[in-house]
């Protein structure tokens, strides 16, 4: 029954990023910078260590929500300075107790890459935020709403999630697909995640083993309909967001955040992107 409301709470949202991107929206300098480089995808090999070149904060992230250092980029989430926590009554009267969330977000991170690609294969060496309630995040959005992702919870297991969304048509709860990390977890560790993007099946890898494919033929409805398949040009994202404003994505995140047991920002680690595009279709 709990899990019933979570998801159906869970379904309202999009996934992470999407639902930060879509409540920011954007400044008019960007979507500039987005449109010159919009024709063509440009291969990137950025070691956070030493440049942030090729990349652009979205609206909301400032320059406090991330740090360069030795070891590449921080991500950060931002203690919320007016910090109280409150608890929202459900409407499912099936469900005992009520649900939690924060009505303070604390100020997450999000980059977007300066360069389109359509098809072709990122990888992020990273390592997430162990705070429940943090959200740690790369994936690929278009758009049209196309989208394939990565995305970290925190929590002793099933941390990390595979998922994708076609655009034109948007499912929740749907496509995600959990997994354990592959020892120990995700947030003491680096891992290599990548994507592989083809206009005929989608690779999701951790540390060059296969997790994950999706083939286009099985998003395919076969009744004239099109397939329910990511093909829109889009752009790599990372980012570090609080899931903890809206009860749901709080369940979700396995937050709120209970800022009161952290004194400062909530960190996540992130090496390098690599971005290859596919020379056939770029
Ligand atoms: C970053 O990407 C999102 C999602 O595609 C887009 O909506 C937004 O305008 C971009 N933000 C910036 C600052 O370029
Ligand atoms: C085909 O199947 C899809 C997915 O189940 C559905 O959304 C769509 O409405 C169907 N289209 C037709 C023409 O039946």
């Amino acid at each position: 029954m709990l899990v019933t409301h979570i998801s159906a709470s869970l379904f309202l949202i999009s996934s992470a990023l999407t639902v930060q991107a879509r409540y920011v929206g954007y400044n008019a300098a960007s979507t500039e910078l987005y449109r010159r480089g919009e024709s063509e995808c440009r291969n990137m090999d950025t070691d956070f260590a030493k440049t942030t070149e090729g990349w652009v904060l979205q609206r909301g992230s400032t320059t406090e929500t991330y740090d360069i250092t030795d070891e590449g980029l921080t991500m950060k989430i931002l203690k919320p300075t007016e910090y109280e926590e409150h608890y929202e009554p459900l409407v499912d009267n099936k469900v005992p107790g009520k649900l939690k969330y924060n009505e303070y977000e604390g100020k997450g991170f999000t980059f977007n890459a300066t360069t389109l690609m359509h098809y072709g294969k990122f990888s992020a060496t990273l390592k997430s935020a162990k705070v429940p309630g943090a959200v740690t995040a790369v994936i690929l959005i278009a758009d049209n709403g196309d989208e394939i992702d990565f995305e970290f919870l925190a929590g002793p297991k099933k941390q990390i999630t595979s998922n994708y969304f076609y655009g034109p048509r948007i499912v929740y709860g749907e496509n995600g697909k959990v997994i354990d990390a592959p020892k120990g977890n995700a947030y003491d560790q680096f891992y290599t995640y990548s994507i592989e993007w083809s206009p005929e099946k989608v690779v999701w890898k951790i540390d060059n083993n296969v997790i994950r494919t999706l083939t286009r033929d099985e998003t395919d409805p076969k009744n004239g309909t099109e397939p329910a398949y990511p093909t829109h040009a889009a752009r790599v994202q990372i980012g570090l967001w609080d899931g903890s404003g809206v009860s749901g994505t709080a369940q979700w995140a396995r937050g709120p955040i209970n800022w009161g047991e952290q004194d400062g920002p909530i960190e996540a680690y992130i090496k390098n992107v690599k971005i290859e595009c596919d020379p056939k279709y770029n």
